[in-house]
């Protein structure tokens, strides 16, 4: 049979099969050794060993692996990729003793960010973000959610939203849309928190969904998220936003238990959010009950480790209680500006106790049930979109094991190859 595509010669390809993996199943890669991938019209059609499918496939194109892991594209279910300028500055001053949630309650933090994103064209924020985006796809992401939120008026977000699509246009890195409209209280409502979730509910989201209407009616819906927190939005005016959010036909997504364990967890889990997010002071009933949903829940290791805390997402008790525990960046200008799911591995290895191919299954089936997309991606079985890496080791536990580096050698979307160092040797 003709197709467009062959990988062989892989040392292992991580297949991923078998959909998201929850509790105690966490890590099933389902490796075939000295693998073949065949590929046709942008979808996978055979994973098998490569004498088998070599004979068995005649390709457009051939890739001789030669005896490197091949494995599906990473999956980055959290990141706030559109921003304009930077926080350098802040970042001295928390090394200095300063707290975040002190530098956003004086007006920093996320404010100071959304005083430079409201002066910002759509032009102005999709430049920004280009290099943001290229670093992700060169570093293995293939797919990547993205969330409004330094607009905080329905004007730059909506704008925010427009930058979102046009780079998903330009760029193969795939974007699955968010609204954070609730990411901070804005200055011009620092006294009246009510006002501003009223606002939200009465006005932001149902723009949104006209302004969908008439931009995006071929996409469907993007997810709504709130970043419930002490200082932020609480718990009551969280749910009052989820549920006017899911009233309208939006999924729903919340930052929770970052600093507090506000109860931010339960809401979602009660609401039937695809994904609760970031985890680290959630209460013992909250994992009990999160762990019995079908909620995801996303841990963001490189937010404590750019706050320079000790405190991670408690996985293993996540996994007990089981809970489907995936992995993403939070690449965002304050607390983690990180593009590779490469680093978050390495971090959950470490302090969140996963084995390589417990955070290597999180980083991808896992990532891509927290963006409801794991019937498309964040697998390499047939039907599948063909999102696939090659990395320049032998061995998959070397992700996770090496950091500070990439790992990379090349990535395919949708069956082109859309990144490739060439050249390089293996090891
Ligand atoms: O997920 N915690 C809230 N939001 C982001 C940080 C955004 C920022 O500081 O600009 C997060 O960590
Ligand atoms: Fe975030």
């Amino acid at each position: 049979m003709n197709i467009d595509l062959l990988i062989h010669n892989a040392s292992q390809i991580l297949t991923l099969a078998g959909g998201p993996q929850p509790g105690h199943d966490l890590g099933n890669l389902e490796v075939v050794e000295n693998g073949a991938l065949a590929i046709n019209d942008e979808k996978i059609i055979a994973v098998g060993p490569s004498p088998e499918l070599s004979k068995k496939y005649k390709a457009t194109q051939e890739i001789d692996a030669a005896g490197r892991v091949v494995m599906p594209g990473f999956v980055d279910p959290h990141t706030h990729l559109i921003w304009a300028g930077d926080r350098a500055a802040e970042f001295e001053m928390r090394l200095a003793g300063a707290s975040y949630m002190e530098i956003l309650n004086a007006g920093g933090g996320i404010l100071s960010t959304v005083r430079l994103t409201r002066s910002a064209s759509v032009d102005d924020l999709v430049a920004q973000a280009r290099g943001r985006l290229n670093r992700m796809l060169s570093h293995g992401t293939t797919t990547a959610e993205v969330k409004t939120g330094y607009g905080l008026e329905t004007e730059t977000e909506l704008r925010m939203m427009e930058a979102i699509l046009r780079l998903d246009t330009e760029n193969p890195v795939e974007l699955i849309p968010t609204f954070l409209g609730a990411h901070a209280i804005p200055s011009e409502f620092s006294d009246d928190p009510v006002g501003y979730t009223d606002l939200i509910c009465d006005e932001m989201l149902p723009s949104l969904v006209q302004w969908w209407e008439e931009n995006a009616t071929e996409r469907s819906l993007p997810f709504v998220d709130v970043f419930c927190e002490t200082g932020a939005f609480n718990l009551d005016q969280s749910r009052r936003i989820l549920e006017r959010a899911k009233e309208l036909g939006f999924q729903l997504k919340i930052h929770a238990d970052e600093f507090d364990g506000l109860g931010g967890t339960g809401l979602a889990v009660e609401l039937g959010a695809t994904s609760a997010d970031h985890l680290v002071r959630t209460p013992k009933e909250d994992i009990k009950t999160l762990g019995a949903s079908k909620t995801v829940a996303v841990s963001l290791p490189c937010t404590p480790f750019g706050l320079a805390e000790s405190d991670y997402t408690p996985a293993k008790a996540i996994l007990e209680a089981g809970g489907i525990l995936a992995l993403a960046t939070d690449l965002n200008p304050g607390t983690a500006w990180c593009e590779s799911m490469q680093f978050p591995i390495a971090l959950a290895c470490r302090y969140m106790h996963l084995t390589p191919s417990q955070a290597i299954a999180a980083a991808t089936i896992n990532a891509a049930a927290a963006v409801a997309r794991a019937d498309t991606v964040g697998s390499l079985e047939p039907e599948k979109q063909a999102d696939v890496l090659i990395i320049d080791t032998p061995d998959y536990r070397h992700l996770g094991y090496r950091f500070g580096v990439n790992l990379i050698s090349t990535v395919i979307k949708r069956g082109k190859i859309v990144f490739s160092r060439g050249g390089e040797e293996i090891i």
